[in-house]
């Protein structure tokens, strides 16, 4: 048995959370590898939406066992709010989440920093969602990070008053006000006291036993491809790898065990935050993309930039997660155009290239378009792959010649039963 691995080709939102809930019945264990809070993933089913931030979306399906991976980042005060919206929804998670020792927590103070930088950083700004993402990360690799499993130690407030007077001094420098840290502390502990009651686990034995046991895993990516600390557009990118080999050290899974790599696209692009986004539009196309398709940050409400699909940066994503099969989502937000724009190449420093260069940021990467026709019908009452309108299929049949990789799902609404299935789709 192997573990598939979903996760998004651009800069993030591209209804990962939906497609898992989807998936999951084909599977037994749902997990997380990387990244925090400021992943949104909506779900939604029986007319309820849900926004899961630091829970694998997995988790309404009460067979499934959901794993909080040791690449992932928690803040106690945010997980506490999901899994108290999960008490409200009746949605049972004592037995079936599951959190890692060695995921690092997110603490107050590592949300000031991030505020911090961000702010010192001015026009430059990362356009972070503020959730202490960098700096945990930073502290991780640093070698003073906090992890779950240290919540168990005795000294563990001495730790914590350790690592929050580092932290201190820090805030000194940005001479950052940190007035507000009394009230976050206080409920950081309150969020720490409510989380003692999951079940802590050594996550990547737990998860190579299911392998043993022959036992179907999905592997949950947040973020997107092109906000990978390595591969991403540095420095405007998030602070974890987000891409496949991601899932490897997020879960302690070996390179040999990685099964379908199913990449998530949506059928045009959107970014939140800073950073280049070559084919971002500033008319009313980008407007009517961003109404239409609701193109608001689940988790920060931020306007998503919106743009044109980009064929050489998904084929770049395509390339360092090894995608086996894509899924494509929200293509009922296109039907009334009356033509698509694809850009297939870019106009850089007086040559046409086909390939995202190393130093996009300030410089002039102009995409060229070829345009196709669009389609008029609504899409969203459908359920047969068949119904979907010739010139989408020809979108498709478009897609599939330049990427090399099939389209084996289509997503043509919010819904879970909005989910239009083509073809492979494993476990
Ligand atoms: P994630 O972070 O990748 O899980 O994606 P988000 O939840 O942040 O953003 C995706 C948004 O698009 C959510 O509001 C979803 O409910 C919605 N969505 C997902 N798939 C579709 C689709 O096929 N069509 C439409 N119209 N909305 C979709
Ligand atoms: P999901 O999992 C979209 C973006 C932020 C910012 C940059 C760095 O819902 O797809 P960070 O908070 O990590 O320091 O922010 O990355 N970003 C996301 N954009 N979806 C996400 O997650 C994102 N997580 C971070 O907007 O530009
Ligand atoms: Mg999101």
């Amino acid at each position: 048995m192997k573990v598939d691995v979903l996760l998004g080709l651009q800069w993030g939102d591209e209804g990962k959370g939906k497609i898992v809930d989807v998936l999951t019945p084909k599977y037994k264990v749902i997990a997380r590898f990387q990244g925090g809070p400021n992943a949104g993933h909506t779900l939604e089913f029986n007319g309820i939406k849900h926004v899961l931030h630091t829970i694998p979306s997995g988790i309404f399906h009460p067979d499934a066992v959901n794993i909080v991976g040791n690449g992932v980042v928690i803040d106690p005060i945010i997980l506490k709010k999901e899994l108290l919206a999960l008490d409200n929804l009746d949605c049972s998670y004592q037995s079936n989440l599951l959190i890692s020792r060695k995921a690092h927590l997110i603490l107050p103070t590592h949300k000031l920093l991030d505020a911090a930088s961000e702010a010192a950083k001015g026009i430059d700004k990362i356009g972070s969602t503020l959730k202490g993402i960098g700096p945990t990360y930073m502290d991780k690799t640093g070698r003073n990070g906090l992890r779950i499993g240290d919540v168990e130690s005795v000294n563990f407030i001495d730790r914590y008053n350790r690592l929050k007077e580092k932290h201190l001094q820090l805030l000194a420098h940005f001479d950052f006000d940190v007035t507000t840290l009394d009230e976050m502390e206080k409920e950081w502990f309150g969020g720490i006291e409510k989380i003692k009651s999951l079940q802590f686990i050594d996550s990547e034995h737990v998860i190579n036993q299911h392998l043993t046991n022959e036992e179907a895993i999905l592997a949950e990516g947040a973020q997107g491809s092109l906000l990978d600390i390595d591969f991403g557009s540095y420095p405007f990118v998030t602070s974890s790898n987000t891409i496949c080999a991601g899932a490897c050290t997020g879960l302690g899974i070996a390179p040999n065990r990685i099964g379908e790599v199913y990449g998530i696209f949506k059928a045009y692009c959107t970014r939140v935050g800073s950073g280049p986004f070559p084919t971002e539009l500033f008319d009313t196309t980008g407007d009517e993309l961003r109404a239409k398709g609701h193109e608001f940050g689940a988790t920060t409400g931020r306007p998503r930039r919106c743009g044109w699909m980009d064929i050489p940066a998904l084929k770049y994503a395509i390339m360092v997660n090894g995608v086996t099969q894509l899924i494509m989502t929200k293509a009922d937000v296109l039907s009334g155009f009356e033509t698509i724009k694809v850009c297939t190449q870019y106009q850089y420093q007086g040559k046409t290239i086909d390939y995202v260069p190393f130093d996009v940021v300030g410089s002039e990467l102009k995409p060229q378009y070829i345009e196709l026709p669009g389609w008029n019908k609504d899409l969203t009452g459908l359920s047969d792959i068949q119904e979907l309108p010739d010139n989408l299929m020809g979108y498709i049949a478009y897609l599939e010649k330049e990427l090399h990789v099939p389209i084996t799902v289509v997503s043509v609404g919010p819904d879970r039963k909005q989910t239009l299935i083509r073809s492979a789709v494993s476990a």
